[in-house]
């Protein structure tokens, strides 16, 4: 099947190379001349497992081509896939200046029948403003050409994200009860037969539920890790393994075990914003969703949490004291800061007047960017970049885990301790077991875990 994607970021690269994969002929726009040309060269703009391979094999066998060309775009896909991003607008809502240009473009140049496929996450009503506007480009051209939107959120994790397509769950479709919904309906469902041979794995439903569908299991799994992070906070105070907890409730088959994990905060592009926009979606409509607005504020105060306890250990005023940190970025196998807990801490732990060095095993050159623009030149210039986690300890007061990549898992412990000023951690995402790390003659702090730590 001809397929065009707009837009090559995270969600509409995996699409884009998956798609291919699976044998369509896919021919992928985005307005970035830059990356366009990374791409035509073999190269990808992300760090993604997996990908890379992916781009290049269906490169090679004339199944992906990227391009900036917009006319040629249209032209090619009887289905066309949105999957441009949509960023935070300064009030907390999704800024649809993309998904609407992107709509545009389509609606400039079809002259047949098409299927727009809103990707990206957007607010519920978001295909009704794009229908509308492929309309009045049409309208403009006085051109009649009949198409259907459809709304197949995505619901792919960053680090997992090949995985994820090509083994989903779930898949999502919103479309409308008309002829060219049901046409829709008809040339979504062959494209997506080969995921649903062994079991059905779709979900039909109308337009604007699909869209709701992904900010609810957003709000739903951002809602899960606040609450639980919320339980460790206090588990601290009375003397609970919060890890204990996490095991006794998960085993109840209605709760399950995933997304129970305490830590320091979930950042990256989709929670934070989500939540935000689901947020001021309600309000739009006059409702307030009290959960939600809490599941922020416990994220926010979560991300200080490692700040504090440093800070309780040795003091308010960090001065003198250096600090090792293993991972910066969201969450492991990506080099995404977006959101990332490492930013906040690395302020809190500067503003205090601490040094740091820090480790990250993919996301340091995107560090650098980041942190230029979160810190002062001052602040800046008392972090140092070390180039393995080792590196980073040396002379260090303590070591601070906030990213639980693999590598970080089984450390050397025997080293960590040769190296530290005194054998100090900090795990902000809970990876060891307490009484192991006594046993070690580690001082260690977890997040909910101060049972074993004080016994
Ligand atoms: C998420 C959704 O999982 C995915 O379905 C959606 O399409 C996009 O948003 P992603 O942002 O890539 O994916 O990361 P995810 O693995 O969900 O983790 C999000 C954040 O939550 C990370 O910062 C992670 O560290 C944190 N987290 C996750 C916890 O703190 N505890 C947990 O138990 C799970």
């Amino acid at each position: 099947m001809k397929i065009t994607i707009i837009g090559t970021g995270y969600v509409g690269l995996v699409t884009g190379a998956c798609l291919a994969e699976l044998g369509n002929d896919v021919f992928c726009l985005d307005l970035d001349e830059k990356k366009v040309a990374l791409l035509n060269a073999g190269g990808i703009p992300i760090h993604e497992p997996g990908l890379e391979e992916v781009v290049a094999r269906n490169r090679e066998a004339g199944r992906l081509t990227f391009s900036t060309d917009v006319e040629a775009a249209a032209h090619h896909g009887v289905l066309q896939f949105i999957a441009v991003g949509t960023p935070p607008d300064e009030d907390g809502s999704a800024d649809l200046q993309y998904v609407l240009a992107a709509a545009r473009g389509i609606g400039k140049h079809m002259n047949e029948f098409k299927v727009i496929v809103d990707k990206s996450t957007v607010p519920v009503g978001t295909a009704e403003k794009v229908r509308a506007a492929i309309q009045a480009e049409l309208d403009l051209r006085s051109t009649y050409a009949t198409f259907a939107v459809a709304s197949n959120p995505e619901f792919l994790k960053e680090g997992a994200a090949v995985e994820d397509f090509m083994r989903p769950d779930r898949i999502v479709i919103g479309v409308d009860s008309t002829p060219e919904g049901e046409r829709a309906r008809d040339l979504l469902r062959s494209l997506y037969a080969p995921f649903n041979r062994n079991r059905e794995r779709t979900y039909w439903m109308d337009v604007r539920s699909a869209e709701f569908t992904k900010y609810a299991a957003n709000a739903m799994l951002a809602t899960r890790i606040s609450f639980m992070n919320e339980l460790a906070n206090l588990a601290d105070k009375v003397g609970v393994d919060i890890e204990a907890v996490r095991r006794g409730v998960g085993s109840d088959p209605r709760i399950g075990y995933s997304f129970l994990y305490a830590g320091c905060g979930y950042g990256g592009s989709c929670f934070p914003k989500d939540v935000q926009a689901l947020e001021r979606t309600a309000r739009g409509y006059g409702q307030e969703l009290l959960i939600l607005r809490a599941v922020e504020a416990v994220n926010d105060r979560q991300k200080s949490v490692l700040g504090n306890k440093v800070a309780q250990r040795f003091g308010a005023d960090l001065a003198g004291r250096h600090f090792a940190v293993w991972g910066l970025a969201f969450k492991p196998n990506t080099d995404d800061m977006r959101e990332a807990s490492a930013r906040v801490l690395l302020r809190d732990l500067l503003e205090r007047g601490a040094t740091v060095a820090v480790y990250d095993p993919v996301a340091m050159t995107e560090a650098e960017r980041v942190l230029q623009l979160d810190l002062t030149a001052e602040q800046l210039a008392r972090v140092r970049f070390a180039t393995s986690p080792h590196d980073a300890l040396s002379e260090a007061d303590a070591l601070v885990i906030v990213t639980e990549w693999k590598a970080f898992r089984s450390p050397n412990f025997e080293r960590i301790k040769a190296q530290l000023k005194q054998p100090v951690i900090f795990d902000g995402r809970n990876l060891f077991e307490p009484s192991t790390m006594a046993e070690l003659g580690v001082e260690y702090h977890g997040i909910g875990r101060s049972v074993l730590t004080h016994a």
